[in-house]
């Protein structure tokens, strides 16, 4: 075996009723409280006001899908202006909540945006001037940003994409609580189930993998493709729920050392210009992306064994069996980009940074 190392700083709590815990682990401090807008409708807000009381410095619930620079400026300059916005940001929501409390985290000399922007269009690692403490609450158990130190940010009126990770944003602690999930309607309840499941497999067929990543990733995707069938017939089912948040828990802490690679890379364009969830971009690739890693390292292959029962050569057709059945196309045509685009799609994917991080890039390009 070569030399390995895995890292992840984040304190997990788990479990039905665990919010409840929010005021302990704040330790006396102050916060700030950044949603998602439906909070206040599903009574979520309300209850979390009552359970912070002073503590609370201010409410942010106005984050967008996909936190875009556009609607981020006027948040951040907001928050960074006030005098008392607390130690901390406690970020309840799916990952377009947690990843706009990372970048909110993260403050500039000035409180403008735009210093922030442009430390992340360098793509280099840069020391904040100013930062908070994060406490990240999922409540669609997906995208594992509770456990992961990045974020995303979208520029899409560029047709950009910006990717924030520093040391300083990985939660102090994720809260993971499956009572808060079982509001989450059925289309997000798939698409971040399958964004779970492609984080999983991404870690697997990646060249950072190493043996504790790959032991989050296998027992992440067992669980996704034996649990998200069975949720989506019966999603008031709080045993279901629970297996749900912990597999994507799990994934998140299997791609926190690792990052994501060729889905991933891929699902960009399809969510930036055919606007599709990033659940289902990053997924729908998942069998094209599996019979291209197959046999790319027998190390690999190994590993991939362990998810997927049967033969390995019949995992891709095994796969997209499960997507249909979930209702998820596995064609790019579906999604309106006709074969020769989605070569072209594909290509420049290899080519990007996740891209470069898939085992078969060599051999496929
Ligand atoms: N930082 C990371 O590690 C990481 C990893 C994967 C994805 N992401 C990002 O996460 C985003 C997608 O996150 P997501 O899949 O969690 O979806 P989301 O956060 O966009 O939420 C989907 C919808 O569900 C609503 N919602 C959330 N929780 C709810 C609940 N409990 N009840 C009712 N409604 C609820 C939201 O308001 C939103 O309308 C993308 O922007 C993607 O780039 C980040
Ligand atoms: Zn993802």
């Amino acid at each position: 075996m070569k030399p390995w190392q895995y890292h992840n700083p984040v304190a997990i709590h788990f479990g039905a009723g665990v919010v409840e815990t929010l005021p302990q682990l704040l330790r006396g401090r102050r916060a700030t409280l950044v949603t998602f807008p439906e909070a206040e409708a599903f009574g979520l807000l309300p209850r979390l006001r009552r359970l912070l009381g002073d503590s609370l410095a201010g409410v942010i619930d106005q984050t967008q899908p996909n936190p875009d620079v556009d609607g981020l400026d006027a948040l951040y300059r907001a928050f960074w202006q006030q005098p008392d916005s607390g130690e901390v940001i406690v970020a309840v929501g799916g990952g377009s909540a947690m990843d706009t409390a990372k970048a909110l985290m993260v403050g500039t000399g000035n409180g403008s945006f735009d210093a922030l922007l442009a430390l992340l269009a360098t793509g280099k690692p840069f020391a904040p001037h100013r930062v908070k403490s994060l406490i990240a609450v999922p409540t669609t158990s997906g995208t594992g940003s509770e456990v992961t130190g990045w974020a995303t940010v979208w520029q899409r009126a560029a047709g950009r994409k910006y990717s924030l990770h520093l040391p300083e944003t990985w939660p102090e602690a994720a809260v993971v609580d499956p009572e808060l999930v079982l509001s989450l309607p059925p289309g997000p309840t798939l698409a971040a189930g399958l964004d779970a499941l492609s984080h999983a497999l991404e870690s697997i067929w990646n060249v950072n993998a190493n043996p504790v990543s790959d032991r989050h990733a296998v027992s992440a995707a067992r669980e996704v493709l034996a649990t998200l069938p069975k949720l989506m017939q019966a999603p008031g089912d709080l045993e279901l729920r629970s297996r749900m948040a912990f597999a994507a828990l799990t994934a998140g802490l299997a791609f926190s050392n690792t990052r994501t690679a060729l889905a991933h890379s891929i699902s960009y364009d399809m969510t930036m210009h055919h606007g599709l969830p990033h659940g289902i971009a990053c997924s729908f690739t998942l069998p094209l992306v599996l019979a291209r890693a197959i046999g790319a390292d027998a190390a690999r292959d190994a590993v991939l064994a362990r998810v997927f029962d049967g033969p390995l050569a019949q995992a891709p057709a095994a796969l997209a069996d499960f997507l249909e059945r979930l209702g998820v196309s596995t064609r790019f045509e579906s999604y309106g980009v006709d074969p020769a685009e989605s070569e072209r799609l594909i290509a420049t994917a290899l080519d990007g940074v996740r891209g470069k991080n898939f085992i078969g890039a060599a051999r496929a390009a």
